[in-house]
């Protein structure tokens, strides 16, 4: 597993930051790739045969939306798109945009402000590592963890999928998270793109099995 330098949380996504974030040509190119990755592996037949919808007919979120690339992309797509993102500064260059989507809010990934059976999937790119990497204490660390877990399959629809585009820090990062989803009664695996390269990505691709 490569470690690379990442951008600090949340120094590099305010003020200044911000429009250099929204600016950048390379970030825009790199983060509307990775969604559109995302949006592969939402369709991935590993994870049983996708039901026969058409995108307009389904609502994704897309948490930790930044200034919108992420959005761009799943609207493109034709999905219904609520954009959630913690920092007013970048959903201020977002809003700025006039980017078509259902809805944008200021919200925190950990707590939600949807209600149950909602949303059809749920795509994060590049943004659930902040939920948690500042919590030294492991205690607090899996509690954060577990609650959103819950959440996430509280607002899902029953086969709502999820696809997590992140940094894993460790090996036990993806394992524990992985039991929780499983623990919550989701289904999943995790893919690895360019494994060992300055360009690997991971992808925590999950289900929400039928109660
Ligand atoms: C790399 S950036 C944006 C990535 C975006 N998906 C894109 O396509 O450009 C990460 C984003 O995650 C957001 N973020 C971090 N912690 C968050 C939280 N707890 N809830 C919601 N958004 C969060 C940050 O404000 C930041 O805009």
């Amino acid at each position: 597993m490569v470690k690379k330098d990442r951008p600090k949380f949340p120094d590099s996504y305010i003020g200044k930051q911000a429009k250099e974030y929204d600016t950048s040509n390379w970030m825009e190119r790199n983060q509307k790739n990775t969604t559109a990755r995302c949006v592969e592996l939402l369709f991935d037949s590993n994870l049983g045969p996708f039901p026969e919808f058409d995108n307009s007919e389904l609502l994704v979120l897309d948490l930790g939306c930044g200034t919108g690339f992420s959005t761009e992309i799943l609207l493109e797509e034709r999905f219904n798109v609520i954009s959630i993102d913690i920092l007013s500064d970048m959903i201020y260059l977002f809003r700025e945009k006039n980017i078509d989507t259902f809805n944008l809010v200021l919200a925190d990934i950990r707590n939600l402000p949807i209600r149950e059976n909602k949303i059809d999937h749920i795509i994060s790119v590049s943004s659930f590592n902040f939920i948690y990497e500042d919590i030294l204490d492991n205690n607090e660390k899996n509690k954060i963890l577990q609650q959103t877990v819950e959440i996430f399959k509280e607002v899902l629809n029953n086969n709502g999928r999820v696809i997590l585009e992140f940094y894993p820090e460790t090996e036990v990062d993806t394992k524990l998270l992985m039991r929780y989803f499983k623990s919550a009664g989701f289904n999943g695996f995790l893919v690895q793109d360019n494994p060992g390269l300055r360009k690997e990505q991971n992808f925590l691709i999950l289900k929400k099995e039928e109660n």
